[in-house]
């Protein structure tokens, strides 16, 4: 099983290896999210009519809903990862029954906030025989943003954390450490002191739909805010991404 990462939103953003497994792979699985994400879907779509073998075997499994609500994060992300991992081991066992290759295709990187690699850890333990598991990276939104803003991500001898918006209020950025933040569909970066913060935001980065915006947070995080509502409102779905610079 070969999972590979193909980029984040464009589709020159996946690695020549990339390109050529997906040229040689005999089946690719796709979790489906539905039609609010039906963009991202359709990307995947590109990629594979460009790379893929004529005689590829797609199959697209429905991603079970997350019902994260109020209750406990963790057990509602592990009670999907178990769905999504029984579904992927049905898949699995049909697909490489004979032999062969499967690929799963990850937005981005699969090493960065994405389950893939979890699930098949434990979709590997059900399946009757071994199965050999190979990552291939991809662009990251990441380096997607740092490219897109013309920065380096990290200041001299200074570190990074790499958070969600749910955490950010607990582990903002201090004057040793910047922060990046990943699914943060509450403007968590509206609710931080903007003193001596400096803001990088990118939405739907990598794609022709790219939105940027950069300066002191005191005087963009309206601008974000604002920007942010309009463009989901327009689009159905939201996919961004910041860097909270301390300026020292
Ligand atoms: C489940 S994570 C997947 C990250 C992915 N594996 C990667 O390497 O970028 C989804 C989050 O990544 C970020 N993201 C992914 N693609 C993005 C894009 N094109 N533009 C901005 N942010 C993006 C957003 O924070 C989004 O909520």
């Amino acid at each position: 099983v070969l999972v590979v990462g193909i980029g984040a939103g464009g589709e020159e953003h996946l690695t020549l290896e990339a390109a050529r497994v997906l040229g040689e792979v005999d089946c690719v699985v796709l979790l489906d999210k539905g039609d609010e994400l039906a963009d991202l879907a359709a990307l995947r779509h590109r990629i594979l009519a460009r790379h893929a073998r004529p005689d590829l075997r797609t199959r697209t499994l429905p991603d079970p809903p997350r019902r994260l609500g109020s209750g406990d994060y963790s057990r509602a992300v592990s009670g999907w990862h178990d769905q999504r991992a029984a579904l992927l081991a049905d898949a699995l066992a049909d697909e490489l029954a004979g032999g062969g290759t499967t690929a799963l295709l990850v937005w981005g990187d699969p090493s960065l906030y994405d389950s893939s690699l979890r699930v098949l850890e434990q979709v590997r333990t059900w399946l009757p025989w071994p199965v050999e598991v190979r990552v291939v990276p991809g662009v990251s939104s990441l380096h997607l943003l740092t490219a897109a803003h013309g920065i380096a991500l990290n200041r001299v001898g200074a570190s990074v954390r790499l958070t969600t918006g749910r955490r950010l209020r607990d582990e903002p950025p201090g004057p040793d450490c910047d922060v990046v933040v990943f699914l943060d569909s509450r403007h968590a970066f509206a609710k931080l002191d903007p003193e001596q913060l400096h803001i990088y935001w990118g939405a739907y980065l990598g794609s022709p739909e790219q939105l940027l915006v950069a300066g002191p947070l005191a005087e963009c995080r309206d601008e974000i805010v604002r920007v942010r509502t309009e463009a989901r409102q327009a689009r159905g779905w939201m996919f961004d991404t910041y860097l909270l610079r301390w300026q020292t």
